[in-house]
């Protein structure tokens, strides 16, 4: 089977290198109503946007997280987790209500789940208008003062950045690890060594061969070289929690 969405899905391939061309309005307005349409938990719409247009806080996410692409790119979208909006309106009809659940885990992880559901989205939009980007989890590298220079209320929390922009270059297709070592029947299913080394050599060739940097890498040393550094994110938990998260 063969569509224009089946094309873009698996076209996809994340996009570092734009050109200088910004946004138009007309495609923010597309992209962020591709974020409103998406599924969203009990349909209490749990997260935010916030475009960042000043030269100096891009410059400083740049810097932040390490790659440059917020000030390089044609937009860049803040996603927010927000449970503040909701308790807002509710203090609005009741003064006096318990606000506790939305404290909870569980609203935490729905309001985690609308951004990301929310981001792809966006994302997969920009592809089907000749876009192209990069999800953002490198914010997390100083959640502290991302919520300070945003000025994020109790309830919120950063969760994902997205640089959106004229590809000016197309990077090669990643591969992905075969289907059966992720997709399992009527359980979990250990993972079968011999198809993870063949994907190994797989994912080597394609570093070693693929256009701009190379690297002489494989999936195991990407996985690896992430959980060697420890847990260096060691500000993240206290940060979610500062925001009133996490607390039953
Ligand atoms: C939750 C999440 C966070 C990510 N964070 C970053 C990031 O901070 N910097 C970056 O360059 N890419 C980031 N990426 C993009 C991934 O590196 C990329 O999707 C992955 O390497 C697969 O490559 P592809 O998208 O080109 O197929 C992120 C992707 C996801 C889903």
């Amino acid at each position: 089977m063969d569509n224009e969405v089946l094309k873009t899905i698996q076209n996809h391939r994340s996009i570092r290198d734009f050109t200088d061309e910004k946004l138009t309005d007309e495609e923010v307005n597309i992209l962020v109503n591709a974020a409103q349409r998406t599924s969203n938990s009990m349909s209490e719409q749990q997260y935010s946007i916030i475009s960042v247009t000043d030269p100096k806080k891009l410059a400083r996410l740049g810097e932040i997280t390490l790659h440059h692409l917020p000030d390089k790119a044609g937009h860049f979208f803040l996603f927010i987790a927000d449970q503040h909006r909701n308790a807002q309106i509710i203090k609005h009809h009741k003064p006096d209500a318990n606000l506790e659940a939305l404290h909870s885990a569980d609203k935490f992880l729905a309001s985690v789940h609308d951004v990301d559901l929310a981001v792809q989205n966006t994302l997969l939009t920009a592809e089907s208008i000749g876009l192209g980007g990069t999800i953002m989890g490198s914010i997390y590298n100083n959640p502290k003062e991302i919520i300070e220079m945003f000025n994020l209320p109790e309830l919120t929390f950063p969760v994902l950045g997205l640089a959106i922009g004229h590809p000016a270059s197309m990077p090669d297709l990643k591969p992905r690890i075969n289907n059966e070592l992720i997709h399992f029947e009527n359980g979990y299913q250990e993972p079968d060594m011999q198809i993870v080394e063949k994907f190994d050599k797989t994912l080597n060739e394609y570093y070693k061969n693929r256009k701009g940097s190379k690297r002489d890498t494989n999936f195991f040393k990407n996985i690896w070289s992430d959980i060697a550094k420890g847990n260096y994110r060691k500000d993240l938990l206290p940060a979610i929690k500062s925001q009133g998260f996490l607390k039953g």
